[in-house]
């Protein structure tokens, strides 16, 4: 596959710029430490979606023990009950197919590579398309178990032929996936490249480093992983239909002036090399605990949330009223509410599992949206709002039409 890099410039300024191709907002004035994309239908279909979350369980009620909190803050206050956690040494038991084709049930690692291979594979199963067909791999994550990029090692696991799949890691914090699956639908929408289908992975375990001795943060998080299938819809032939399925519309910003809210920074503590002479002093590298102003990102959330959905809605030319369904980030149920309020979307139309989950970062969309599909809440057709956002700061939404 050749890839069109050449139209996947993301550019900085006065002006709004969007991906190509572009209808872009030229009107819309930006500090220049904002950048914005933003964009109309992209022939893209989401035609698969998994996930995964490990075994072990934290409830609030736990919780109660670690710090001078309670299960009626917690609810109260976020909408979480429960949420699962990676824990040290874990394990998990997956079935596989052994090479007579008998199920066999193994015991492996249960880490986020474990967790994303098993969303993956579920998101295949239900697309129909074999691992050996998918031409690009994103996995959206900011806690890899691997610093240079988990993607590859998944795409290789779940049987994507290397002479064929690009594979890569992308951090867009809680934004990552709606990134993720916008970044796809560029190689998939583009000429000439020949990519026909990817899969996209939202996956991550902030638990790891969270500060647990920080009860307004650690109550928040927990793990998980999930898969989106994505194909060109060039393929797809109907002729009995004028449907228009894939991304009707997305946008998406940053602002790294408010990144101090929500870090994780790296850290080096010092480290003598015996260079000659007095010797060099390098870093002996880790990262500090994440930090977050929770009323910062609260308000960041509930401003800039219900706007970019706005922009997306506009961009894929559909009313607030034809929404079926709106996905936002599972971050706090106060959020959710106060987005679909500003909007004038019923609760009985948004879409949440944060109570059992939490918050799993770039898992939680395409983790909701799971659930959402295989209960059979959302059915083809069905027009979901969906946006992300978190440390960055970052932001985006898509407008995507099921099936
Ligand atoms: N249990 C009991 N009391 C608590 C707890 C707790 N776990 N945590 C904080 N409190 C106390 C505070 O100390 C404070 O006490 P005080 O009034 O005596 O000072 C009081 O509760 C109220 O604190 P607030 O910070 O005002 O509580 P708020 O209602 O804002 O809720 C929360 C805090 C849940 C963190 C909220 O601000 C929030 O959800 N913010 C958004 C966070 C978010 O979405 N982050 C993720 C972004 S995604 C990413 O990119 C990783």
């Amino acid at each position: 596959m050749k890839f069109l890099l050449g139209s996947f410039a993301l550019l900085s300024g006065t002006t709004t710029t969007a991906f190509s191709p572009v209808q872009s907002n030229t009107n819309v004035i930006r500090s220049p430490s904002q950048l914005a994309a933003s964009g109309g239908k992209m022939s893209v279909r989401p035609i698969g979606i998994g996930s995964a979350a490990p075994s072990t369980l934290i409830t609030n009620i736990d919780l109660e023990s670690v710090h001078d909190t309670s299960d009626e803050w917690i609810q109260t206050r976020t909408g979480i009950s429960e949420r699962r956690v990676l824990v040290h040494d874990g394990t998990r038991s997956v079935i596989h197919a052994s090479a007579d084709g008998t199920k066999v049930d193994s015991e492996v690692n249960e880490n986020l590579r474990t967790l994303g291979i098993e969303a993956a594979k579920d998101a295949l199963a239900m697309s129909g398309i074999s691992a050996s067909d998918i031409d690009l791999v994103i996995c959206a994550t900011s806690s890899p178990d691997d610093l240079f990029g988990d993607a590859p090692s998944i795409a290789h696991a779940i049987g994507c032929d290397s002479s064929k799949c690009a594979a890569f890691d992308l951090t867009a914090a809680c934004s990552g996936f709606l990134f993720g699956i916008i970044t796809a639908a560029q190689f998939l929408n583009g000429q000439g490249n020949g990519a026909k289908n990817a899969l996209v992975l939202g996956a991550d375990a902030l638990t790891r480093w969270v500060d647990w001795e920080d009860r307004n943060s650690c109550i928040l998080f927990g793990e998980g992983a999930g898969a989106m299938v994505l194909k060109s819809s060039g393929d797809f032939a109907e002729p009995d239909s004028d449907e228009e399925y894939g991304i009707l519309g997305y946008a998406m910003h940053s602002n790294g002036g408010g990144y101090m809210d929500l870090k994780c920074n790296y850290r080096g503590e010092p480290k003598k090399i015996s260079t000659p002479g007095e010797g060099i002093v390098v870093h002996d590298g880790s990262y500090d605990m994440m930090t977050m102003n929770g009323r910062k990102v609260y308000s960041f959330a509930t401003r800039e949330v219900p706007t970019v959905l706005d922009e997306a809605l506009k961009q894929a030319g559909i009313s607030v009223e034809e929404v079926d369904h709106l996905l936002l980030h599972q971050a706090n149920i106060r959020i959710m509410e106060t987005v679909a309020n500003r909007l004038g979307i019923p609760m009985e139309k948004v879409i949440t599992n944060l109570y059992k989950y939490g918050n799993t970062s770039a898992a939680s969309i395409p983790l909701a949206l799971d659930e959402a599909v295989r209960t059979g809440r959302v059915k083809k057709g069905d027009v979901i709002a969906c946006a992300g956002f978190g440390a960055g700061l970052s932001w985006g939404a898509a407008i995507l039409k099921w099936g």
